[in-house]
């Protein structure tokens, strides 16, 4: 299973494909990782790793769309299976989806549909909801409201931050990652009546 991982910070969820591709058996192998933006941590993991990257910054380009554009251009020269979406902090565009939609998974640290957008843990811990957790779900045109591929959970506790809360979801967000992907690269999966199933149709 080839797979572009697009990252727009400390990439320690690409981190942990990047090790578990190191195995065989695993099934799968990250062939390009791209980000919005420079000098993160997520693109020094991928060049340490041997992996080729490119970086398209949205104020590079004219418009919203030629930058997603470029973006679609880009992974496609790669030909993945999948896309991990892995921290990537941009919405892609219509573009973008047209080549990859179905087929572009994204981490969010919160259990959807509860606390959508960008500040997943802070909202959760604001609201005060004593579970949270993560969801991989596949990418649609809206904000976190694609069909959910796995969920785990994680207690809130009561001497949280949001920073202590983000990372102990961060742990659990890796492992889910990680174990669905290889789950995908093994089985496969299909989508019906908004349901994922593993396994092929
Ligand atoms: C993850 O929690 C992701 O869900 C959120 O940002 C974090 C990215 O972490 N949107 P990393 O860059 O993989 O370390």
């Amino acid at each position: 299973l080839r797979l572009v991982v697009l990252v727009s910070g400390s990439g320690t969820n690409l981190q942990a494909l990047l090790d578990a591709c190191a195995s065989p058996e695993y099934g799968a192998e990250v062939v390009a990782v791209g980000a919005d933006r420079d000098g993160i941590q997520g693109l020094t993991r991928a060049t340490d790793a041997g992996i080729p990257t490119f970086v398209h910054r949205v104020k590079d380009f004219g418009s919203r769309e030629e930058w997603d554009a470029a973006l679609a251009e880009s992974v496609a020269a790669y030909e993945p299976d999948l896309v991990v979406s892995a921290g990537f902090m941009k919405l892609v565009g219509a573009a973008f989806l047209d080549r990859f939609g179905g087929k572009t998974l994204n981490t969010h640290p919160a259990l959807l549909p509860s606390f959508p957008g960008m500040h997943g843990a802070r909202d959760a811990l604001d609201y005060g909801v004593k579970v949270t957790g993560a969801t991989l779900f596949i990418v649609d045109a809206g904000v976190d409201t694609g069909m959910i591929m796995a969920q785990v959970t994680v207690p809130v506790e009561d001497d949280d931050t949001e920073e202590t809360l983000h990372e102990r979801i961060k742990v659990v967000e890796r492992s889910m990652l990680v174990e669905t992907v290889g789950r995908i690269a093994r089985e496969g999966y299909t989508v019906e009546d908004r349901r994922v199933r593993f396994g092929s149709a």
